[in-house]
């Protein structure tokens, strides 16, 4: 029988884990299915053209397919490629000093009132150059990538004024064509109320709905928009109208929501039809099910609670048994969550969250590229799907959270093509 001529074959995994969609629709992963991984044993991938074409058995595979190129898995497992779907990508300095005053003691809230924190990094942002910003986020999509991440959302939100905004967003969108690492690009204009307009929040509001969100869409430098909903920050009425606006200039939406008080930004993320809503330690009830009914993805970022040294960790449980597809994410910032690994992120949640193995990885993949619009083209080793895989030196998929605080990544394609080949 004449060989189907292929790209590039991967055989003798041990395991592949293929995380198909729910119920073939697609869909992200509720409640049971987030533990169903749909593993293929001794098995092989086949890519063409940069997708997934075929998967299943590591024999028939050699017995069918001529690759131009052949991956011998060693039995080592394949996962689909990891998606971190909020990350704050562009900042210009570390806070580390942050860090140790939080150890002995001082809050979070209190360091920002002292003008530490998000307006901290805004200043510098503003004085920095862009060659220096860029440099910083390469070096950051690396390390990203060594360990298995594939697709990201990248936001801007330390510019806070029309300049620094669309220097951020402009460096985002140049990085997501010079390196492998997938970028939805995320307008956070709506970060904070910077120090020029203390007392004046209603100005900086009409700014954003008034000039910067039909700017940004007019020059299309991002596909979602997202805003800090928070009691003290944008309330809810503010946050209403920023995203309205935002959603007929375009924009999906994303909200940072019910992070530390409760105030009902989960059921305005279903009102308005949002993508995801992050963070949601204090959801309410009320909250879960709008959010279910709605569609709105609950993107968790355990790194957070863990890194401030919190204990208000979001109800993953409650959201799974009730229905809510579950992602993960990392929050990478200086400020509150400084990790590029969503590894680690995977192991808090289940430590903490009480979220299985499986389900942690369903929400660090296929669940994690619907919350960045991109469930349709990666997140899962499915055909027809972009061959965005990584291959861990680990024996089995549980060991991705269980063993923890190293790099179990060996090998992460994307799009089919090797990135990082040791
Ligand atoms: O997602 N909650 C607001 N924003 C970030 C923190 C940003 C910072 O501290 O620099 C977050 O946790
Ligand atoms: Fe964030």
């Amino acid at each position: 029988m004449k060989k189907i001529n292929i790209d590039l074959l991967l055989t003798n995994a041990s395991q592949v884990v293929t995380i198909v969609p729910s119920m073939a629709q697609n869909a992200p992963r509720r409640g049971v299915e987030m533990s169903e991984l749909n593993i293929i044993e001794n098995a092989a991938v086949a890519v063409k053209k940069g997708m997934i074409v075929w998967t299943g058995s590591s024999a028939e595979a050699k017995r069918n397919f001529s690759a131009k190129k052949n991956y011998d898995c060693k039995g080592r497992i394949v996962t689909p490629g990891l998606v971190d779907p909020h990350t704050h990508l562009i900042f210009p300095a570390t806070r580390e000093e942050e860090f140790e005053l939080r150890i002995k003691g001082a809050t979070y809230l209190e360091i920002a009132a002292k003008g530490g924190g998000i307006k901290a990094t805004v200043r510098k942002l503003r004085a920095a150059g862009r060659n220096g910003l860029k440099t910083r986020a390469m070096g950051h999509l690396k390390a990203m990538l060594m360990h298995g991440t594939t697709s990201i959302d990248a936001k801007s939100g330390y510019g806070l004024d029309m300049d620094n905004e669309i220097k951020s967003l402009r460096i985002i969108n140049e990085l997501a064509k010079e390196q492998p690492v997938e970028i939805a690009v995320t307008f956070l204009g709506a970060h904070d109320v910077p120090e020029e307009y203390a007392g004046r929040k209603e100005e900086y509001v009409k700014f954003l709905i008034d000039k910067a969100i039909p700017a940004i869409a007019k020059k299309r430098l991002a596909e979602f928009c997202d805003i800090f909903c928070e009691k003290g920050v944008f309330e809810i009425e503010d946050s209403r109208r920023i995203l309205t606006a935002a959603k007929q200039a375009g924009f999906k939406l994303k909200l940072h929501a019910e992070e530390f008080a409760q105030i009902g930004g989960a059921e305005l993320a279903a009102e308005l039809g949002a993508v995801s809503a992050d963070h949601l330690m204090a959801i309410s009830d009320a909250g879960i099910e709008a959010m279910r009914t709605a569609s709105t993805i609950a993107v968790l970022l355990p790194g957070t609670t863990f890194f401030l040294g919190l204990k208000n960790y979001a109800p993953a449980r409650k959201m799974i048994e009730a229905g809510l597809p579950v992602a993960l994410a990392t929050d990478f910032n200086p400020g509150t969550s400084m990790t590029e690994s969503m590894q680690i992120i995977m192991t808090i949640a289940c430590t903490q969250m009480k979220m299985t193995p499986a389900e942690a990885l369903t929400a660090a993949t296929l669940n994690a590229a619907f919350a960045i619009g991109r469930g349709d083209k990666t997140g899962s080793i499915t055909l027809g799907k972009q061959a965005d895989m990584v291959v861990w030196d680990i024996p089995n998929y549980r060991h991705i959270p269980y063993h923890y605080g190293v790099n179990l990544v060996k090998d992460v394609f994307k799009k089919g093509k090797p990135c990082i080949l040791k």
